[in-house]
């Protein structure tokens, strides 16, 4: 069974594609979009080893002269070296204007390929062939791409997307099992700002148990891509609503930079953001203790860390104010009133910040692996 969803944006609505072994048809759906022609295949090394050839096959049977390019597995490859050697990939294959670009891994090279193709003379179409959970449910769809910067995380990067998504979820097989619980963190996110049946299916069964479930998992993610779709269709590009996606985040992307990229993942770093951001909405919007319990209980069944990790509260702070000084002195956190309604923009005065922070538990920690 496949599903598919739309995102409605005008002349730049694309489809999503989310099912089992969609990979082997990828060709045929990037010529039902039209896109013939001269394409880039851009994959990460573990990625290409295990889909790129299924990949690249079914883009030479629907007469796509595709020519693969990789980069290296992992965060580092937002990166300005990684981008420049895409553009000379992209010239020495002859894509023109009327060329396009595929992104087939996870988040990273979503992110990579999908700035590459805003950029690239000017821009050209590209498609997410999402292989990761996180990708799958939040990266792929919306549009945001870009790189890093020694300074920070996506601090380049563009609005540009897709022409089309296509998820084949048989390839979340050989996904590690902590990605995908990493991956299912957004799924959670998506429960508290806007379905909590999401909890009651997740609650439902076991990490190693949904993985294996194809059926529920392209439910899942198909519904994931619909808040996603819904949120970006009324708001492309973070004027407002968008905001919501950014639940846990605030406080997530703090921990991130100052525990070093790499130490958490990004599913793992928003769970502690979750847990947090729902302290402060019991404090500040009167949701449930009781929600809050069953968050934290759920990330645990989910294998994420619920508490409050090893850094310190004064580089945090600084980090947070750092963010706020980027986004114009505007950055509010998003805070919810129950489960599957939230506010965004919401202002917390330092001290609550502080007394939440400090009343998070144990210190959590995972070295790096
Ligand atoms: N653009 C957006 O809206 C958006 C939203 C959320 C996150 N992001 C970005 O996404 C990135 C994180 O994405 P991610 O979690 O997918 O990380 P990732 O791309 O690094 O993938 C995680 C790891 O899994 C491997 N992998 C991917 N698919 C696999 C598969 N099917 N089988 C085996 N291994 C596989 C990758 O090689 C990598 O080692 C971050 O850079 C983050 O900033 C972007």
């Amino acid at each position: 069974m496949t599903c598919k969803r739309k995102v409605e944006l005008g002349p730049r609505s694309y489809s999503i594609h989310i099912g089992p072994n969609l990979l082997s048809s990828l060709g045929a759906l990037c010529s039902e979009e039209g896109m013939e022609g001269y394409a880039l295949l851009i994959s990460d090394d573990n990625v290409d080893k295990l889909y790129g050839e299924t990949a690249a096959r079914s883009l030479r049977e629907a007469g796509i002269v595709a020519t693969r390019m990789v980069v290296p597995a992992g965060e580092e490859s937002k990166s300005h070296e990684q981008l420049i050697r895409i553009y000379d990939a992209a010239l020495a294959a002859g894509l023109e204007r009327s060329s396009f670009m595929i992104a087939l891994g996870g988040g990273v090279v979503g992110d990579l390929a999908g700035y590459a193709a805003a950029t690239y003379l000017r821009g050209v179409r590209y498609v997410q062939a999402p292989t990761s959970l996180l990708a799958m449910v939040d990266s792929a769809v919306g549009g945001k791409t870009g790189i890093n910067l020694p300074q920070g995380k996506n601090l380049i990067g563009a609005f540009h997307q897709p022409a089309l998504v296509a998820a084949d979820t048989m390839t979340l097989r050989s996904l590690p099992l902590r990605e995908f619980c990493a991956g299912l963190a957004e799924v959670v996110k998506y429960g508290v700002i806007a379905d909590p049946s999401l909890f009651d299916v997740l609650e439902r069964k076991s990490p190693e148990a949904l993985m294996e479930d194809d059926a529920l998992l392209e439910d899942i993610i198909c519904r994931s891509c619909e808040i996603k779709a819904d949120v970006v269709r009324k708001d492309e590009r973070e004027g407002g609503l968008r905001a919501v996606l950014n639940f846990g985040h605030t406080l997530g992307h703090a921990i991130e930079q100052v525990a070093g990229y790499g130490v958490y993942l990004h599913g793992e770093a928003i769970a502690m953001g979750m847990v947090f951001a729902a302290r402060l909405s019991e404090q500040l919007q009167g949701f449930p203790a009781e929600d809050t319990a069953r968050l934290l209980r759920l990330l645990q069944h989910l294998r994420l860390p619920v508490a409050r990790p090893e850094v310190s509260w004064p580089d945090v702070a600084a980090a947070l104010s750092r963010d706020k000084k980027r986004a114009g002195g505007t950055v509010g956190f998003v805070l919810a009133e129950q489960l599957g309604t939230v506010r965004y923009g919401c202002p917390v005065p330092a001290d609550v910040l502080e007394r939440v922070w400090n009343e998070s538990g144990e210190p959590w920690s995972r070295s790096k692996e």
